[in-house]
């Protein structure tokens, strides 16, 4: 049955911890429950907010509007193993990588889905292990971490079109996937209500640990040749020493994406802090990570009334206790205008602030 609650309080629903009023509130459990939720709705009912589970979500005050959420649970594996060229595609290097198709609702709980992969020996989403948030989230936010983006096994979309309930399927090629961005947060914003999301998992992957301190905490767990659950393990130790748990310390993971600058401009900045952390994007641009200049600027730890800087990541904001969505978003503004006065660079949040 379709939930529809009126003046809902979301706080169950934002990891912030931030009490704040919709006027209506709407959870399909099904397909056909997300083509009735996107055929009924009228003027009245808007303006429109899909959430997850409020994950990236920063609530400025109550909505006036209609929060609408996937219930739709459920993993399932496309039966049989398909055959992937790889290599190039060349039929002649005979290279030949066996894949399997899992299917997700939306609402399944997106660590739960990398942790039966994990399970059952499909590689490919181990790196994004213990991101907070939902399946249906992942695919309109392009989650990252550790040199994995989840754009890189998406296999299809599926979406019910506002308005007049078709469904649509969508490749990943079509999706407009970068760095954190889709067209589901852009120019197809609230236009369709993604139902389901099929991964593409390898039986016979490589696994990725070049990134980050991967490799140190193998070494110092004394792991050479990890198996995907050590690598799993590993990488929810190192995510659980360096980001605030939302039940303790609210918040939103990275409250700031990590600015991509142009060559110039990085050495410019390389020769007045020669130790500077930086990721080549491409031959014209590198990507500056936000935490540490944020760090430089002297945030980490600080408090501006009840909201505050993570002690261990810069990157991430804190509710202190009781902070107001409009608190965080002074010390959201306070650190943006620092990082411009010292490295004269602009950061931008990448959470979403309603
Ligand atoms: N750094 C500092 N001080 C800090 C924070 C970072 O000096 O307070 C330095 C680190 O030492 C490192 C560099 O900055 O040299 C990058 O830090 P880190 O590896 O922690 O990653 P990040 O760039 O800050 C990104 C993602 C995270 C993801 C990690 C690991 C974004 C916006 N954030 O953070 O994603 O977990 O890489 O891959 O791209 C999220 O999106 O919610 C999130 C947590």
């Amino acid at each position: 049955m379709i939930k529809d609650f009126r003046d809902y309080n979301l706080l169950p629903h934002n990891t912030f911890g931030i009490s704040a009023r919709c006027r209506r509130f709407l959870e399909f459990q099904s397909v056909d429950e997300a083509r009735e939720v996107a055929t009924m709705l009228g003027d009245a009912d808007r303006p429109l907010l899909i959430v997850g589970c409020g994950s990236n979500l920063l609530l400025t005050g109550d909505y006036q509007g209609t929060v609408l959420h996937s219930g739709i649970k459920g993993i399932v594996q496309e039966s049989g193993v398909r055959s992937q060229e790889t290599g190039g595609g060349s039929q002649e290097t005979g290279d030949r990588s066996q894949e399997v198709i899992l299917t997700c609702g939306s609402g399944e709980t997106w660590d739960d889905v990398v942790a039966y992969c994990v399970e059952h020996g499909y590689y490919g989403a181990e790196n994004l292990s213990l991101i907070p948030g939902e399946v249906g989230a992942s695919a309109v936010q392009n989650i990252g971490a550790y040199g994995a983006e989840v754009a890189d096994i998406i296999h299809e979309v599926v979406g019910i079109e506002m308005g007049t309930g078709l469904v649509r399927r969508f490749k990943p090629s079509e999706c407009g996937y970068a760095y954190r961005q889709s067209k589901f947060k852009n120019e197809w914003k609230n236009k369709y209500l993604i139902v389901q999301v099929s991964y593409r998992l390898k039986l016979d992957g490589e696994l990725n640990l070049e990134y980050g301190n991967i490799r140190a905490e193998l070494e110092r767990k004394g792991i050479q040749s990890p198996s995907l659950s050590q690598l799993r393990e590993v990488i929810i130790d190192i995510r659980n020493a360096k980001l605030p748990d939302p039940k303790v310390e609210g918040n939103a993971g990275s409250f700031f994406m990590n600015p991509v600058v142009s060559v110039e401009k990085y050495r410019e900045l390389a020769t007045l802090y020669p130790g500077m952390p930086h990721y080549d994007v491409d031959a014209e641009h590198v990507k500056i990570p936000a935490g540490w200049m944020i760090d430089q600027c002297g945030w980490k730890g600080k408090t501006l009334g009840r909201a505050g800087v993570h002690s261990r990541q810069a990157l991430v904001l804190v509710n202190k206790g009781g902070a107001t969505g409009l608190e965080i978003v002074r010390l959201c503004d306070a650190i943006r205008q620092d990082v411009l006065s010292r490295f004269g660079i602009e950061i931008h949040p990448e959470v979403n602030i309603v």
